[in-house]
């Protein structure tokens, strides 16, 4: 039985890592330690709650004593989705981003290093890249130029990871995705936001003229493509994870609109994001040619799924715009642990 320490696991994507892991796998013990921030929402493993494979711990990575003492149960990797990742709310304070992304990350790293036999998996994003043009792709070998705060802590976090393979032979690897999209995603983000506001006839907000262009990638494919660089990626390597569906956001809008069966009209342009980065895309040959991954939804096929998935489960959206899902651990967890709120 191989024990994994999920980090940030109550998150949108580590939420979905923890739940394909407890579906897919039998030989596999997860421990999920999360502080359950504003996007961490215990509601997202629902499913995994009282699973025999399955652990919740409440904690900060940045305990460094809580976290020693998870590794010392015997664990063989990290898989590190905790962070904070919203880059309007970079642009406001980065001041968590650096706690969470930086000092963190440090925490973990320090920890599996003092601890030895443990693989650190980051998972990171190709934000780090800064932006480009109307054609090309980043490659691993392309320079990290961010140009957000959020994008900044990340780039710090990759260089982290990437300087304790190096100096200290801790066996790392990172990966970087484009846009994951799919269930349990927090509706700050632009696809739950475009389906929550049109399900209630409430303008869509696009940023600017809407021609940025984001790589869309679906939940599940990245949660493969995380597993199979934890099981097989070559230590102190990175690896692109890209959705290869490349989309302007207002034909994302359009796309969300016409499958919701809304009008147009709901589309509004709005104030730009400052330092807004025109498009992503990545090269994910690497990950293709040394593991044998490729994605298997593509955005035509995803979005119906998304948008059925959303429609389905209306009051999880429900709690989680109104912010009633923070009551969750209280009412349900320390209910069920006989535990005081
Ligand atoms: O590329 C990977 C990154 O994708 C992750 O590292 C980030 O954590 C994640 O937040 C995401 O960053 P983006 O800024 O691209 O995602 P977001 O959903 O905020 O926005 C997607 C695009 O839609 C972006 O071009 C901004 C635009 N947008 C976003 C919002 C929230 C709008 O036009 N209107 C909106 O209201």
């Amino acid at each position: 039985m191989a024990r994994v320490l999920v980090t940030g696991g109550c998150g949108f994507i580590g939420a979905n890592f923890v739940l394909h892991l407890l579906r897919t796998r039998k030989d596999v013990e997860v421990v999920n330690l999360d502080k359950l921030t504003y996007a961490g929402n215990l509601g997202n493993l629902a499913e995994a709650e009282g699973h025999a494979r399955y652990r919740f711990v409440r904690g900060d990575i940045a305990d460094a004593g809580l976290v020693e003492g998870l590794l010392a149960e015997g664990v063989e990797a990290i898989v590190n989705f905790a962070a904070e990742t919203h880059v309007d709310r970079s642009i406001q304070d980065a001041t968590p981003f650096l706690q969470a992304n930086v000092l963190g990350v440090h925490t973990l790293l320090r920890a599996a290093l003092r601890r030895g036999g443990v693989r650190f998996v980051q998972v990171g994003t190709d934000e780090v890249y800064g932006t480009l043009g109307p054609s090309g792709r980043f490659t691993e070998e392309s320079p990290l130029l961010p140009n957000n705060p959020y994008a900044a802590t990340k780039a710090a976090a990759d260089g982290l990871v990437r300087a304790f393979h190096r100096t200290h032979g801790l066996d790392a690897v990172i990966t970087r995705c484009t846009n994951n999209y799919g269930p349990f995603q927090f509706p700050e983000k632009a696809i739950p936001l475009f389906i929550g506001n049109a399900l209630e006839d409430r303008p869509i907000p696009v940023y600017g003229d809407g021609l940025h262009v984001r790589d869309w990638l679906y939940v599940e494919d990245h949660c493969r493509a995380i597993e199979a660089v934890w099981r097989g990626g070559r230590a102190g390597e990175v690896y692109n994870v890209g959705g290869g569906n490349e989309l302007p956001n207002v034909e994302l809008a359009r796309l969300i609109l016409r499958e919701l069966g809304k009008p147009e009209s709901l589309i509004q342009f709005v104030k730009d994001r400052p330092g807004h980065d025109r498009r992503y895309a990545l090269d994910s040959a690497r990950l293709r040619a040394e593991l044998g991954w490729t994605p298997a939804v593509t955005l035509r096929e995803g979005i119906p799924m998304t948008v059925r998935w959303y429609r389905e489960h209306g009051d999880w959206l429900r709690q989680v715009r109104s912010g009633a899902y923070r009551d969750y651990y209280r009412q349900h967890y320390h209910e069920r642990h006989g535990l005081k709120a």
